[in-house]
Order: structure tokens, then sequence, then C-alpha cells
């Protein structure tokens, strides 16, 4: 049974409409970040760049003080060359003494430090340090925030991320790390061929009996990588009529050493000789040539790899170095004599993962290319010439295959969104093995480490298995690589110290289980990484009593459900125990168990387990602290609140600019315009004055100045501006609250009269309907629109003298709270309920007598009659 069941959709719709988060997948390659948001509320695509591109240039520079990414920042690289930071995937977990920092150094002009880690930090102009992680977690950051500008300010705080299988614990846990730093959570990592093999099984069906095996083929700029999967519909479970797609990866092969930053950095090399031979000069040495150069032969790559046709193509820089405007010609002979000897190199990772499979190249079904690298046609003719023609597919998007893949994974995973089901069954890439000492026999025995692979190449990931150890005293375990990983790079993962054996022991024992043992539970997680989960002390106790004798009838002992045993006795064989010599054992017994039962073959026994105490110490490349982490936080976070302040303090200094030539427009027109139709002349020059006065400070000290004096500068003339848009409000304004006041004036008239007629009427005729008012709430009414009149006629006299460059006398406001006043009285009137109709026996009509309204009802039903 596979431990993770990927479900995948085409279109996306969520299944819980209250826990909903959307899901960030970043595929972070060494030249592009590709990303994808997953969320009901964008369509399922890549991220678009600020530019509407669909990939992110991987770089993060600083000009002067202003912090650039994407493309900005790599384009300054020939200006800055310290400051502008790219290839970084490279310096993920790099030891500092390790050859892939040499490399790195060959192919970057950055200047780098060790940290206290061992690993990579790299220093800016302006002296400060950043670590790798620092850096790339400001680009997840980045990213981050083009999808939460895409999801309209909601915030994203999930990622899934790509990482190639060849990528160690450490580099796992440098990318985890970065994550954190950007302030967000990882969900899970996945392999990239994996993501891009999810992506190509998403829109395709295979066959229930029979697996279709491929190879996707990824030539990325830091690597080459292939991955051997194969697709098979499967039931959802045994006999289920529900199908879904199972991918299994069989076997992985890689080159980190070459890629498409190999093939620029050699391309670069021919331009380094011609420019060095034509001049006499030696361009190496000049930082910002070499950064240059860098550019200007990854376009001249480009223009090579676009067109099968493209024999050759021209360099050209404009000042150089020394004062030189360079130009050249690369034809493709020369990149291509120039990189011989990679050619074996681009196809080796497809035979090791046959290898690895133990299948042959007529086991596949196609070589599926991806990755910006396939591009290039000598790397495309290695592959052909290696698998054949017909083999090669060209069937999932190169650049973006792996951050879809890798979304619809993540989507599924956080089990909010309706599925289209896919399996993922991935394996890990290294030899995993737990080292300790054996037990010393005698005080003279030199201490002898014990080696075991727990978790060989192509294991399941998602599986733990259940180390037993035949242990009196604490003791330490450690997990490490069996092999080396990459030139340089430590193979220790980290150690377990477990403790409290012997106390534990000595319980089991005096309770009656004989030969009491320690159990240590090891892991291998989805996302590739090891880990002791626990230890235990663990003895069987024959159970007397009646349910133990009951349970052992029936075959119900715990003991059979034990899930992976992998033994390594310590005593028992100790003699015989070499390095490897219990592997195979090991492996042997890493089945599951079979669930049936045995009954009555073993006595009834009672489990007995004992938490041990674990303490873990970290490898010689540590993962970041939290402490560390956070320190990271703060001083990014640091920035983004520098950055935000320059922002607010550009916006005032823009809005002032900008406010200042509006109001000169203003003022220089002679023409009548609503200002100058409400303005005076002496408003008018207080304001040219003062204009030109902050126009003299904006330039002399505008620049300098924080942004609530800047915010102050522009209160300042507003103040002064403020009383003639005021004015031109109030003639635009007034005649419509003249209307409006004049408007109930009027109706309450019309009412006063009718409601007046009605009462008469009402008084003289018995007959006649009974008022709905009474006199005094018509007089009421009545003195207030006569106020409401008198003040009215005043008000309006005085307010038609008031000249337009005048401050009104009367305002808008005045008139409309005025007639509100008078409309809430007619309202109230106008919405009294009709008199209630009175109950007395033999009650009509005629009972309206008095003048007084409470008397005067009306019977009910009288208006059906
Ligand atoms: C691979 O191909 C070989 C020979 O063509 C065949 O014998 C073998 O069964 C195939 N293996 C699988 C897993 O299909
Ligand atoms: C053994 O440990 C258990 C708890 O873990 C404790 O309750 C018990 O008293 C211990 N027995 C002895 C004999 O120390
Ligand atoms: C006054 O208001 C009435 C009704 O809203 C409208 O028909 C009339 O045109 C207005 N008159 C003026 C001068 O605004
Ligand atoms: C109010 O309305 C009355 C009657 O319609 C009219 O005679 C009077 O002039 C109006 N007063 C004002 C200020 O509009
Ligand atoms: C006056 O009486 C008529 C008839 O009963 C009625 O429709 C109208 O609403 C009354 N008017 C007022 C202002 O009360």
């Amino acid at each position: 049974m596979n431990r993770l069941v990927v479900a995948v959709v085409i279109w996306l719709s969520l299944l819980s409409h209250s826990t909903l988060a959307s899901l960030l997948a970043i595929d972070y390659g060494s030249d592009w970040i590709k990303a994808s948001v997953v969320s009901p509320k964008v369509p399922f695509d890549v991220l678009l760049n600020k530019d509407s591109k669909r990939k992110i240039q991987s770089t993060v520079a600083w000009k002067k003080e202003d912090r650039l990414f994407a493309s900005d920042a790599f384009n300054i690289a020939g200006r800055y060359p310290t400051d502008s930071f790219s290839s970084l995937k490279y310096l993920q977990a790099a030891p500092y003494d390790s050859p892939t920092v040499s490399y790195y150094i060959s192919i970057s002009t950055t200047e780098i430090l060790e940290t206290s880690r061992g690993t990579v930090a790299l220093k800016r102009s302006d002296g400060s340090e950043w670590s790798v992680e620092e850096l790339v977690a400001m680009q997840f950051a980045y990213v981050r925030d083009l999808a939460e500008a895409a999801l309209d300010g909601e915030k994203v705080t999930d990622v899934v991320v790509a990482v190639p299988s060849y990528f160690t614990q450490h580099e796992r846990d440098a990318v985890i790390d970065a994550v954190e730093i950007a302030g967000m959570r990882t969900l899970a990592l996945v392999n990239d061929g994996s993501a891009v093999a999810v992506n190509y099984a998403m829109t395709r069906s295979f066959e229930k009996d029979k697996p279709e095996y491929h190879i996707i083929y990824d030539a990325g700029a830091s690597a080459v990588r292939a991955t051997l999967v194969s697709f098979q519909s499967v039931p959802v479970e045994p006999k289920s009529k529900t199908y879904a797609t199972q991918v299994t990866v069989h076997g992985v092969g890689f080159d980190r050493q070459v890629g498409g930053t190999e093939l620029d950095r050699r391309l670069r090399e021919i331009l380094i000789r011609d420019f060095n031979k034509k001049y006499h000069k030696d361009i190496r040495a000049d930082r910002r040539g070499m950064a240059k150069l860098w550019k200007e032969s990854g376009r001249v790559k480009a223009i090579l790899s676009a067109n099968a046709d493209a024999m050759a193509s021209k360099a050209k820089v404009e000042s150089l170095a020394f004062d030189i405007d360079y130009r050249s010609k690369v034809t493709r002979a020369d990149f291509e004599s120039e990189c011989r000897d990679l050619k074996p190199r681009f196809v080796n990772p497809i035979y090791d993962a046959l290898d690895f499979a133990g299948l042959s190249v007529d086991n596949i079904s196609s070589v599926i290319l991806t990755g910006g690298a396939t591009r290039t046609p000598m790397i495309q003719s290695a592959v052909k010439s290696a698998v054949g023609d017909g083999k090669i597919a060209y069937n999932v998007n190169a650049d973006e295959a792996a951050v879809l893949g890798g979304a619809l994974y993540g989507a599924a995973l956080s089990r909010q969104f309706k599925t289209k089901a896919i399996r993922v069954a991935d394996i890990n890439t290294y030899d995993v093995q737990v080292s300790y000492q054996a037990e010393a026999k005698n005080e003279a025995a030199k201490p002898r480490t014990i080696n075991t692979v727990v978790f060989p190449a192509g294991s399941k990931v998602g599986s733990r298995k259940t180390l037993t150890f035949k242990r009196k005293d604490d003791f330490a375990i450690r997990l490490n690589y069996k092999g080396q990983t990459v030139p340089g790079y430590p193979t220790d993962i980290l150690e377990a110290e477990i403790s409290g054996i012997p106390e534990a022991l000595a319980n089991l024992t005096e309770r009656g289980a004989i030969d009491p043992v320690v159990k240590a539970t090891v892991v291998l997680s989805d996302s590739g990484f090891v880990s002791v989960q626990d230890a235990v002390a663990f003895g069987e106790i024959k159970d007397e009593t009646v349910t133990g004798k009951l349970k052992s009838f029936f075959g119900g002992s715990g003991s059979s459900a034990e899930e992976t045993v992998s033994e390594q006795e310590t005593l028992a064989r100790s003699e015989a125990a070499e390095e490897t010599s219990t592997n195979s054992e090991a492996d042997a017994q890493d089945k599951k168990p079979s669930p049936t039962p045995t009954p009555n073959k073993k006595p009834s026994v009672k489990d007995n387990t004992i938490a041990l105490e674990v303490k873990v110490n970290l490898a010689s490349i540590p993962p970041m602290s939290v402490a560390q982490k956070r320190a990271s936080r703060d001083r990014l976070a640091a920035i983004d609140r520098e950055e935000a302040a320059k922002r607010r303090k550009e916006e005032a200094h823009n809005s002032l600019e900008g406010y200042l030539y509006r109001m000169r427009d203003l003022l220089d027109d002679e023409s009548l315009t609503p200002f100058r139709k409400c303005s005076q002349e002496q408003e008018r020059e207080a304001m040219r004055v003062k204009l030109e006065e902050t126009f003299h400070w904006l330039h002399e000290e505008g620049e300098d100045a924080d942004t609530p004096v800047l915010i102050s500068k522009r209160t300042a003339l507003e103040s002064l501006e403020r009383p003639v848009i005021h004015r031109y409000q109030e003639v635009e304004e007034f005649p419509k609250a003249l209307n409006a006041s004049q408007m109930w004036n009027w109706s309450t008239r019309l009412f006063l009269t009718e409601a007046h007629q009605n009462l008469t009427a009402s008084l003289k005729d018995p007959n006649a309907p009974p008022s709905k008012y009474t006199q005094e709430e018509l007089d009421g009414l009545e003195k207030t629109l006569r106020e409401h009149e008198t003040w009215l006629n005043e008000w309006v006299e005085k307010q038609k003298l008031v000249k337009m460059n005048e401050d009104p006398v009367l305002e808008s406001s005045e008139l409309k709270e005025k007639a509100k006043k008078l409309e809430t009285q007619l309202q109230r009137l106008v919405k009294k309920k009709p008199p209630k109709p009175k109950k007395t026996a033999g009650a009509s009509s005629t009972t309206a007598t008095a003048s007084s309204g409470q008397e005067t009802e009306v019977p009910v039903g009288h208006d059906e009659l």
C-alpha cells in the first residue's frame, strides 16, 4: 500500500470553505524561479512576474541602497558585480571549502565568506554579510508577495518546494530554513522529477494491467537528471471499481556538474580567450567585465540554442572593460567543440536511472524532456543518439511542468481540493545507514563501529523501520550516508543519544521480562528526511491473567502487529559483525510481517515498553537553529520595514511634487477657470509665495526630508487652497440644497392645507371621515414651517449678495440641516397610524364628536364596508 495518496485536479474546486488556505508551489532553479498558486480565487496556472513574465530570474541584488529582484537584479550585475547574487541554488548547504563553492567562485563575481555553520555567506559592497538561506528567503518572500498580490492581499503561508532528488538532507534543510525565514511553512518538498510525472499524469490515463515506463529527463541550469517512473491505473482500494493513477519512481540518475550554467561558463571561456588574445589584457581581473561577459554568454547560448540553424552568433558588449567595446563571433562549432567532453555526461544520468531501476532502454516508452537546457541542440542530440529519435517526447512544458505538478501534489496533500487521484511512490537517492559503537566486551577491546544500511537507495519514502539492539548501557546511534553524496559534503546526518536504558531494562526484568531489548524507530519522511522518531526498552512478560490467556487463544497478541523490524544483534553476533555483514539480513526483514495472526503458537505475552530519552545532536552542517532563523527573519523584516518607509517617503515626495505642479498650473492659468472665479487675487498671491517657497525647499532639502515633513508641506499649501475649493463646492451644492429646501417647504404647505380641510370637514359633518390629526399637531407643524420660511427668506437674500470668490454666509450644509428638521416633523405626521376604532358596543362612526384626535376613531374595516 502506498503511504502517500496524491489526489489531483485539473480544475480546482474546494471541499471545505472555512479552512481554505491558498498554497504556493515554488520550483527554485539556479537560473529561474517558477511559481504557482493554488486557490479557488485564481485560475490554476503559473504565477506571473510583475511584467507578466512566466518565470522569474533567481537573483537578488542591491543597487546602492535599493534591493532589487528578478531581471532587474540580474541586469545590474555588470555595474554592481559584487551586489548581484545569482545561482544561489549551488550554495544551499554547500560547505565553504567544498569543490561546489570553488566552482561557484568560477562563475560568479560576488564575494563569499564562511558562516559559523561552515556554510556560505555573501558579502555586499557595503560590507554586510548575508547567508545563502537569507538571500533565498528574500526571493521566496518576493514570490510570496507576488502570490498575495494575485490573491488580492490574501495571506499565503503554505509552500511546496520542488527540489532535485539528489538533494541531500542538508540541502533539504537549507530549503526549509529559507522558507521559514521568509515567514512561511513547508507543506512538503517534492522531487522535481516526480512533480513532472504528476504533471504528465494529470491529463492522461494509463492501462490497468501493465505499467508504462518513462524517463523524465531534466536538464536544468545546475545539473542534469533523469527519473525513471512508471504509470499505471490501480484500484483506489482492493476490489474497488474506482481507479487512481499510480506514479512509481524506480530510479534516478544525475550529474551535478553539467547543465546550462556549465555551458554558459564554457561559452564565456571562448570569449575570455578571444578577448585576452585580441587585446593582450586579462579580462578575468575585471569583475564588471566578467559579469558583463557572463550575461552575454547566456544571451549567445540562447541564440545558438533557439535556432538549430544558427551556425554562429555575434557577441557584443559595449565598454566591456578597459574602455573596449567588445565584438566577436561565436560559431556553433566552436561552442560544441568547447563542450565536447560533456557529451557523454549529458546522457549518463539516463543510463544510471536505468541501472538503478534494473531496466533497459527497451522497457522505456519515452524520454520526456524538461528543463530549460533541453533546448540546447547539443544536449538534445546527445539524448537522441542514446535512446533513439523515436523515444524523445516533448509533451510537457519544459519550464513549467515541475512547478505545476508540484502545485497539484501539494494541493492534494492539503486535502482541500477536489480530485483526480494520483498516487506517488517516491524513493530516496542515497543509502542511509545507522552507525553505532559496539558494546565493548572488555576494557581493552578497541571501540568498533557497526554500520547497517537502514534505508538503501531506492527505499520508498514515507516509511519507517524499527531497529532492535541488545544493549545494557546508554549509547548513541548515528544516521549517515553510506557513501559520498557530493564531493566535499559531509555524510553525517544526525546523532541520537539514547539514555535511561539500564533503569528501563532493570524495571522490565524485575517484572519478569527475559532479555529485554532496546528498539529505535527511524523514519524516512515523504519529503526525504531521515530521523530517529523514538526509542523504547521492550520486553515480553508472560501474562498469566485470564484475559491474557484468552487473547492468546484467539491470537490477539499485540506483538504480532510489529511493523517493520531490522535486527542488529550486537551481542549474539558481535564477532561476525563486519561493517556490512548484516545488511542482507536487515533487508530480508524489511518486509512487513504478515497481518494474519498465528494463534496458539506463542505463549501469552503482555508487551511492555518503556520510553527512553532521545537527544538529537545535529550533523556537521546542521540546519539553522530556531534562534538563528528568528534573527534572520528579524533582519529581513527590518529590510521590509525600511523599504516600506522608503516607499511611503517616495510617495509623500511624489505627491507633494505633483501637487506643486498642479497648483502652479492653476495659478498660471489666466482664463476664467473655476479656481480663478472662486479665489481672490490676494489669496492667489499668498499661494504663489508659498508655492515658490515650497518648490525651492523641495529642490534643496526635499531628498533628505522625512515623510511627516513632506506631508506637512503639502498640508500647509492645501490649507491655503481649501477655502477656494470650498467656495467652488458651495457654488455647486448650494442651488441643489436650496431646491430641496423649497421642495420641503412646498410639500409641507400642501400637506397642511389638505389636513386642515379634512379636519374642518370632520368637525362640520359627523358622517365625514374623522381627521387623522388634531389641531395642535397641525399648528405645531405650521409653526415650524413658518420659522423655516422666514429663516430661508432672510438668509437666501443675504447669500445672494455674496460674491463667488467670497466665503458663503449660508452653507449648503446648514440649509440641509434646517430642511431636515422640517422634513422630520412632516414625516412624523404622515407616518402617523390612523386612529384606532372604539370597541364600545354599538359604537359607530357617529362617535366622532369632540375635537380631540384621541376620540375620533374610525371603526376597523370601515373602508371595506
Ligand atoms: C524489460 O525488457 C526486457 C527485455 O525486453 C523484458 O524481458 C522485461 O520483462 C522487461 N521488464 C519490464 C519490467 O517490463
Ligand atoms: C517500572 O516503571 C513503571 C512506569 O514506567 C513504574 O510504574 C513501576 O513502578 C516501575 N517498576 C519498577 C520495579 O521500577
Ligand atoms: C429641483 O428639484 C426638482 C425635483 O428634484 C427638479 O425637478 C428640478 O429640476 C430642480 N430644480 C433645480 C433648479 O435644480
Ligand atoms: C415656501 O413655500 C411657499 C408656498 O409654496 C412660498 O410662498 C414661499 O415663497 C416659499 N418660501 C421659500 C423661501 O421658498
Ligand atoms: C384627507 O382626507 C383624504 C380622504 O380621507 C385622505 O385621502 C388624505 O390622506 C387626507 N389628507 C391628509 C393630509 O390627512
